[in-house]
């Protein structure tokens, strides 16, 4: 793990799916002048730090994970310029910028798997992972074959028309499986390196890498992929040392040791992340019925494994999964960001969980969405047609919008003191003015015992000590804490009581106390 860059002390991220965030010129499709536009709203809210989903030349099979030119903007969003434009004004307002850096795989359409899929040799023969025979299929992967007339099956990482780049075998076992340090693995992680260049050259802080563990094949164990990274890290630290990264690998332990600053908790692999929001019983529903003590177990292992030092990020949602709101509902919202907003690890909301959008259901798929297609819904600006998205004829919208009258707006919530934008607003507040409560504040948890409620935590730095408390039931609860809380520093809910070593809770209630 290397030097985190400053500015991640206390960066609070604001996600954003360019399709569906504000459209300015009418064709249904967000675009960069949209997010301009916005980064006024964005820093508002109090959030200084934006990751905005793949924004490049692609087919669109995948909403842009399927990316056809790597150093180019795709034209529906803008130009590279523009996009230029975009980080020097978030600059100007002392924001930071990340861009999706999608390693593993491109769209069939680049022209690398294109070249690659010539049966002449050429310079990018071995720039993906190709069997090399037609009936030769790699083992536990699916593939590409029988579209070109290469003689091999061409292994993909997602989606069938996602071939897969080849950086190598940790341990090559057939003829055509190429080890990390050959020459066509080499030349791929350099021609990666060249991208990060370019766009960090070009003014961007950064990238969110998207499926960063699963690089290096035959890798069980990620040490391939770990080392690739540490690679990466070396180039970055010598050429661009303040560029932040993080990671969509789910496992802090591995990310960080590649030299990762941050690492995503993730709705798969083993975090029991869902545990908390999305599951059959969430610990954050009001009917208090989850069990929140798994999630603390795992969550404290990757905490010392990293040795404490990296970040784990905790994101409200994100454009694989549904809509936080679609199991949380009401003040169990507010509760819900009290808990993400004072855990250690930069904070990440999904644009439209600030007011708590809902998942939209039972939509078409639209770009390879499928079920996360509800989640990817048009954001609601205000009042006005398309709710202030776009001012093309509704068929036009890149996903149909939430239809119901009640359906949550920015400019409604604005100008509600109550509501879960004003939460979220406060909370950013209290978070940025403590520095227990930011990313770098330890934590340690005080009560998380199994199927109970409440949660309680200490979050420190230095001198300063902050007991966080946070009850999602709609009951009231309570449990034995010798600690003696002095002020408080924020409460939303009913009342806190410290009595004779307990502390009693009142239903649907966070508070954060300084000891
Ligand atoms: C990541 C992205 C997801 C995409 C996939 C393939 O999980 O978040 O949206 O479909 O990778 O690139
Ligand atoms: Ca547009």
């Amino acid at each position: 793990m290397s030097n985190q860059p400053k500015w991640l002390d206390n960066a609070v991220f604001y996600e954003i799916y360019p399709q569906s965030f504000n459209d300015t010129n009418a064709d249904g499709i967000g675009d960069f002048q949209g997010i301009i536009e916005k980064l006024d709203y964005i820093k508002e809210l109090g959030c200084n730090a934006i990751w905005i989903n793949p924004c490049f030349a692609s087919p669109f099979g995948d909403a842009g994970y399927d990316v056809a030119d790597y150093c180019t903007a795709a034209p529906r969003y803008g130009t590279n310029e523009d996009l230029r434009r975009l980080f020097d004004e978030a600059h100007a307002r002392g924001m930071h910028v990340l861009l999706d850096l999608v390693p593993g795989h491109t769209s069939v359409e680049h022209p690398w798997f294109k070249a690659s899929m010539s049966p002449e040799r050429n310079e990018y023969t071995d720039r993906y992972v190709w069997t090399d025979s037609i009936w030769e299929q790699p083992d536990g992967m699916n593939c590409i074959r029988g579209i070109s007339d290469r003689d091999g099956s061409c292994a993909v990482n997602f989606f069938s028309n996602q071939p897969a780049l080849n950086y190598g075998f940790y341990k090559p076992e057939k003829p055509w499986q190429q080890g990390m340090d050959d020459e066509g693995p080499r030349a791929t992680l350099e021609a990666l390196k060249d991208v990060m260049r370019f766009w960090l050259k070009m003014g961007c802080d950064g990238f969110r890498v998207d499926m960063a563990g699963s690089l290096v094949k035959n890798d069980e164990d990620g040490k391939g992929t770990i080392r690739l990274w540490q690679n990466v890290r070396e180039f970055l630290d010598r050429e661009f040392p303040a560029a932040a990264m993080v990671s969509e690998w789910g496992e802090p332990d591995k990310s960080l040791q590649g030299g990762f600053h941050m690492d995503f908790l993730l709705h798969f692999g083993p975090s029991r992340y869902n545990d908390l929001f999305r599951c059959e019983e969430p610990f954050f529903s009001g009917r208090g019925k989850g069990d929140v003590s798994a999630f603390v177990e795992k969550y404290l292992e990757n905490y010392e494994k990293s040795e404490r030092k990296g970040l784990i990020c905790i994101p409200s949602g994100n454009h694989d999964m549904d809509r936080l709101a679609r199991s949380i509902h009401g003040d169990n919202l507010k509760v819900a960001f009290a808990f993400l907003l004072s855990m250690p690890g930069a904070p990440f909301i999904y644009a439209g969980d600030e007011i708590g959008m809902r998942h939209v259901e039972n939509l078409v798929s639209v770009e390879g969405g499928y079920n996360r297609t509800g989640a990817r819904s048009p954001m609601q600006w205000d009042s006005g047609v398309n709710a202030g998205f776009s001012t093309a004829a509704k068929e036009k919208l890149y996903i149909p919008q939430d239809e119901s009258a009640d359906r949550p707006t920015v400019e409604a919530q604005m100008a509600d003191e109550g509501s879960l934008w004003h939460e979220i607003h406060r909370l950013i507040g209290v978070r940025q003015a403590h520095e227990a409560l930011k990313s770098k504040g330890e934590i340690e948890f005080v009560y998380a015992e199994k199927d109970a409620y409440p949660l309680a935590y200490v979050r420190s730095s230095g001198e300063e000590k902050i007991l966080v408390i946070i009850n999602p039931a709609a009951r009231e609860v309570s449990f034995d804490c010798a600690l003696a809380p002095k002020e408080t520093i924020y409460r939303f809910g009913g009342e806190i009581a410290c009595k004779d070593g307990k502390i009693t809770v009142a239903p649907q209630t966070a508070a954060f106390l300084a000891l």
